[in-house]
């Protein structure tokens, strides 16, 4: 079933807000790096970039692997493909096609991105936006179809669950405001369910690990308040700051991450990942 409209639009208009300061977060730019470690990508080989945004692993992968093969991006942000473009036009990189559509229903763009061999891609990525979707497995089952038989890779990740203390705030708070959030952390409680995922996909699982620390971010319990206004003025948690409800999550967001903060007063955030790389078997 592909997505709702409206969460589709939600995740569009947050990204499309971020893109032109996306890649200015090195956490994102180093994982790109450590994606196409990962795919072990080779000369030759073919690369699906789903959730592409701004293009770090497509492009990545062709400063990396000499002689890579045909590279597609798709994202659903224009604001995120059209960053990925100029960075592309920029760097002469313009055989590398980076598509608008939504990654959890790719059917009716299939001939369009499959490599000529026809056997499907070798390897195809999505970084840090599977947890962006509603139905995970219902797109890895798509994904998994695109793939090249007999050893083509699918490298995916998920943040760990205390990556990311203020989206989990927002989470925790949200029922009670009576709002929702366009990201599903909730169906990501340890590294076994990405595991799972594949599995009930009908992928191999060749490894799941927990990565190192990305970046660390010492947050105070006193700047609750700040955090939650400087928050809701971004599309990504501004429906938050509505009129009617800003008052009372604002509450309910202090006094949550004052309670974390404990009597130390602090929240230390540590930026991990847990990463699965899944082959297809015959
Ligand atoms: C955190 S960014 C990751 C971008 C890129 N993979 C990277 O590692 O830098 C998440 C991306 O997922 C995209 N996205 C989320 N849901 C999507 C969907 N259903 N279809 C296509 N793109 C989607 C967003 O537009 C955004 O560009």
């Amino acid at each position: 079933m592909p997505q709702s409209q409206s969460h589709l639009d939600s995740v569009r208009s947050m990204y499309d807000e971020r893109s032109d300061r996306y890649d200015e977060n090195q956490v994102h730019v180093k994982q790109a790096q450590d994606y196409c470690r990962w795919a072990g990508l080779k000369s030759g080989e073919s690369l699906l970039d789903l959730a592409c945004g701004t293009g770090l692993v497509a492009l990545e992968a062709k400063r990396q692997v000499p002689g890579v093969g045909h590279i597609v991006g798709i994202d659903i942000s224009e604001g995120m493909l059209s960053v990925a473009r100029r960075k592309a036009a920029a760097a002469g990189l313009d055989d590398v096609r980076f598509l608008n559509h939504d990654i959890s229903d790719l059917s009716a763009i299939r001939d369009e991105i499959v490599p000529a061999t026809g056997e499907g891609f070798d390897v195809i990525t999505c970084a840090a936006a599977l947890i962006l979707l509603p139905d995970p497995l219902r797109a890895v089952g798509e994904w998994q179809a695109l793939l090249r038989p007999r050893g083509g890779r699918l490298i995916t990740d998920v943040q760990t669950r205390d990556a990311n203390v203020v989206m989990n705030i927002f989470s925790d708070i949200a029922p009670r405001v009576r709002e929702s959030v366009p990201w599903h952390s909730e169906l990501w409680q340890s590294q076994g369910e990405l595991e799972k995922l594949a599995l009930d996909a009908g992928l191999v699982v060749q490894m799941v690990f927990e990565t190192d620390v990305y970046a660390k971010t010492r947050y105070y319990g006193d700047d609750a308040g700040q955090i939650f206004d400087d928050a809701v003025g971004k599309a990504m948690f501004g429906n938050f700051g509505r009129a009617e409800i800003r008052e009372q999550a604002r509450g309910l967001f202090v006094q949550r991450f004052k309670d974390m903060a404990g009597p130390e007063g602090a929240i230390e955030e540590e930026t991990r990942y847990w990463v699965m790389v899944a082959t297809k078997a015959g």
